[in-house]
């Protein structure tokens, strides 16, 4: 197959895009690759077209809708790389990709600050009932200033505990400082830097939910963190706690979630990623006034989604090109991609 293939023949590497992209991130790949993309910027392709489009593609850009699996692979021949506009990759089969030598790319770090502030901003706002008393004005239903009128909890004191302690969960750390905040996190293995930044201490899983104040879940999606938090695990919180996920949605049992926020305990959740999205209206989170719910908008400013789209078409061309791709999922597939130059066999 060398020749066929843009950076082993001299002729420019083709690459498809999944989704119309900031005109910076596009003019990236434009400069240095034959580009084909799916020309919405708000509907993801649909997965005929998709598997269609990708043909003859060398490399693609894909985004957290779009599933990576054999399917995709097979539809796709040629691809040497996928370059994932997230963090997160839970959307691509990546034992596939590398059985296959397609080097897997995401977009860390771009990200950390916004997503943190984004915890933070469903902390205060799920404690202090931001949305309940917006709705209430706009419902007219504020009556007079009363006593006890849509009381919450305090941020400011309270404990913090982390699930998850990777580069957001720090970030968030760091946030908690300027709170007063006593600080705990449970992660696969301890984090010496984050101890000795924050003062965090760590806990067992069990212990964390039954202390903090605020349980913020940071971690991956795996199939070890699937389905983590569930009816125990909500059982074990305090009844005042406050349940924040920005992780992904399945590392929640979302049917338990509803019950147990029915059921007041923990006393409120605040949600930016959910078990199948995107979800609407109707689904029961909805209509709980205790569930602050937001439309997965942890990354969402025009500079970080401008930077992680841009990341990802840096990551695609220094692939295709034969340079060094920033962020590398899985290193031997990059290293099985540079060295076949394309003429792999599958
Ligand atoms: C990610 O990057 O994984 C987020 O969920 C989207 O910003």
């Amino acid at each position: 197959m060398a020749g066929d293939n843009g950076a082993a023949g001299g002729a420019r590497p083709r690459a498809y895009l999944t989704r119309a992209l900031p005109e910076e991130a596009r003019q990236v790949v434009a400069a240095a690759c034959d580009l084909a993309e799916w020309n919405s910027e708000s509907s993801p392709v649909p997965r005929d077209e998709l598997l269609r489009a990708v043909h003859d593609a060398d490399g693609v850009l894909t985004l957290l809708t779009d599933r990576v699996d054999e399917q995709f692979l097979d539809a796709a021949p040629k691809c040497r790389v996928v370059a994932n506009m997230a963090v997160g990759y839970d959307n691509v089969d990546l034992e596939a990709l590398t059985r296959r030598g397609v080097l897997l790319t995401n977009t860390p770090d771009v990200l950390t600050e916004t997503t943190a502030d984004l915890v933070w901003a469903l902390m205060l706002a799920t404690a202090r009932r931001i949305v309940e008393g917006s709705d209430a004005i706009r419902a007219n239903a504020w009556g007079a200033w009363s006593p006890m009128f849509l009381t919450g909890y305090d941020v400011y004191g309270s404990t913090l505990g982390l699930v998850g302690a990777g580069r957001i969960g720090t970030a968030v750390a760091r946030r908690a400082q300027g709170f007063g905040m006593t600080l705990c996190y449970h992660n696969r293995n301890r984090v010496p830097a984050l101890e000795a930044e924050t003062g965090a201490e760590y806990r067992s899983f069990e212990r964390l939910l039954r202390e903090s104040d605020f349980i913020v879940c940071l971690v991956p999606l795996t199939e070890q963190t699937c389905g983590l938090f569930g009816a125990a695990e909500f059982a074990m919180m305090k009844p005042t706690a406050v349940f924040v996920n920005a992780a992904r949605g399945p590392v929640v049992r979302e049917a338990d979630l509803v019950e147990a926020l029915r059921r007041g305990r923990p006393w409120a959740a605040g949600l930016d990623v959910f078990e199948r999205e995107p979800i609407g209206a109707d689904h029961p989170l909805a209509a709980l006034p205790n569930a602050t719910i937001v439309p997965h908008l942890g990354s969402a400013t025009v500079r970080t989604r401008t930077a992680m789209a841009t990341l990802a078409a840096r990551n695609l061309v220094a692939a295709l090109t034969g340079g060094k791709p920033p962020n590398p999922v899985n290193r031997a597939a990059n290293q099985a991609a540079q060295t076949s130059e394309g003429s792999k066999s599958r």
